[in-house]
């Protein structure tokens, strides 16, 4: 019996997709983000209880259980996960969500009898699969369990050809008879197209094909809407579709690439080139004492962050070592590229997190012709958002890309562990120039070592 009238849980679904438009316009800001969030979550709550109270549950025990189990694991993974993996957990609860709206489908296959309910559940089945295990495959790079390289073979737009086209066949059977076997199979090829989408994509576009990949489950859940007659559902899924296409094409932007180039660009064979092999070439190394004075005696220094100061923890040295040198009168800014870091505005919110005025934030399109007036660009931990191969080598997996121009300021300061490449596995040329000195270390230690020299100039 359902303990709601239909003008009440309509009124209740209108309140939850209220929430989550706001919970969207919360995000667009750091200051609103956690309000936002919070909104959202307050949103899915209130529209989960209308769900039990509107409708006749059968087997609440297993329903409450499942919630039970997924929020047992989902709490604490959440709780303790790191800054620096958070792209990781959105790509697996993204393939979670994708998965749930294919099976939820696969189901109501049996009470579909229109053809246009066969044409949604076809299409959530499909696009469903393509998320998750695409999704699966993002994880597995982000992770560094597999190469984060584009992997390719010969043959491969063939394949993907083939498959694609007997996705659309299968599909077409599913809705011409509403055979299960055909959604299987249907699910089975749409596995298949996930990987083989996600597959040739290099490390450094991987966060583009997350909000893509996140776009798709969007519409999985809209079409899912569809077909169990849920209004709440197509909305909250049109949102996350419209939403994750806008931010997909904004990153693109950003990025200076298309969605298409990113998606099959190494279909034709291009971006797989760089090394991920350490080089032995000789560079200049120094002490913290050298870098010390170098920072000292200049009278404007960028730094430019990247995901190693994130990993080392380093931002608050890296503040107290901004201010050190700014009590010395020396200018000091900070050089923020779009995609550095492991998540969109990431280092924005290290570096609020450490206090840093957003004043001596700089944009990459604000600082580059600043580059050029630079005694030194300060690099922590940050590697392909620097690395010229984004202009001068075709086929690199990073071609295309804008860069911070800190090449063109009169020392470069690199703190990092190694040789090793960053995350699109690629040498960088400006490691062995002749204005480059590196400074070897963990991005704390070094800083560390560095504000103390500094201090005692
Ligand atoms: P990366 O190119 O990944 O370079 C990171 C650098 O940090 C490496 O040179 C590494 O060298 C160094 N490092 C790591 N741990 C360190 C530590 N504890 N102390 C000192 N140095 C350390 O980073 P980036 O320049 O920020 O570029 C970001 C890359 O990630 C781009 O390719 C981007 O596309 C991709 N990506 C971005 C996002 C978003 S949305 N921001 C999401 C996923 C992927 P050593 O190992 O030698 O120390």
């Amino acid at each position: 019996m359902s303990l709601l009238t239909p003008e009440w849980t309509a009124g209740l679904y209108l309140f939850a997709a209220v929430c989550f438009i706001l919970a969207l316009k919360g995000l667009s800001s750091p200051k609103t983000a956690r309000r936002g969030n919070l909104l959202g979550a307050f949103g899915a709550l209130v529209a989960l209880v209308t769900v039990f109270l509107s409708m006749r549950v059968d087997n609440l025990p297993w329903i409450l259980g499942t919630i039970a189990v997924g929020s047992a694991i989902a709490v604490p993974v959440s709780r303790r996960v790191q800054m620096t993996q958070m792209p990781q957990l959105v790509a697996l609860f993204n393939g979670v969500g994708g998965a749930a709206a294919a099976l939820v489908a696969l189901l109501e296959l049996q009470h579909s009898s229109e053809w246009w309910s066969a044409l949604a559940i076809a299409f959530t089945i499909l696009v469903g699969s393509v998320s998750f295990a695409g999704s699966c495959v993002t994880f597995a790079k982000l992770q560094e369990l597999m190469t984060t390289r584009p992997v390719t073979f010969p043959g491969l737009p063939v394949a993907m050809g083939l498959v694609v086209l007997g996705a659309l066949a299968a599909a077409a059977w599913l809705v011409m008879s509403g055979s299960f076997v055909a959604a299987l199979v249907l699910m089975a090829l749409g596995l298949v197209v996930g990987v083989l989408l996600v597959l040739p994509v290099g490390g450094a576009d991987v966060p583009i094909v997350i909000s893509l990949l996140n776009a798709f489950t969007g519409l999985t859940v809209a079409a899912s809407g569809l077909v169990l007659g849920n209004v709440l559902l197509l909305v909250a899924g049109t949102l996350v579709g419209a939403s994750g296409t806008i931010l997909t094409r904004e990153m693109a932007r950003a990025m200076g690439r298309s969605v298409g180039g990113i998606m099959f660009g190494a279909f034709k064979g291009g971006s797989t080139a760089g090394s991920t092999t350490q080089s032995d070439r000789p560079v200049r190394s120094a002490s913290a004492e050298d870098v010390a004075i170098l920072l000292g005696y200049a009278q404007r220094v960028i730094v430019v962050p990247g995901y190693g100061l994130a990993v080392a923890q380093a931002q608050h040295t890296m503040a107290e070592l901004a201010s050190a040198l700014e009590a010395k009168g020396i200018e000091v800014s900070f050089a923020i590229h779009p995609v550095a870091g492991r998540m969109p505005g990431h280092m924005n919110v290290l570096l609020a997190e450490a206090n840093v005025p957003t004043e001596s934030l700089r944009e990459m399109d604000a600082i580059n012709p600043e580059f050029k007036n630079a005694d030194v660009a300060l690099v922590v931990g940050a590697n392909d958002v620097v690395n010229p191969a984004a202009k001068t080598t075709p086929g690199s997996p990073i071609y295309g890309m804008p860069i911070l121009d800190v090449a063109a300021a009169k020392q470069v300061v690199f703190l990092k562990r190694s040789m090793r490449p960053g995350f699109a596995g690629i040498e960088n040329e400006l490691l062995f120039e002749p204005q480059t000195t590196l400074l070897f270390g963990d991005a704390k230690d070094s800083l560390t070592k560095v504000l103390g020299a500094v201090k005692a100039l």
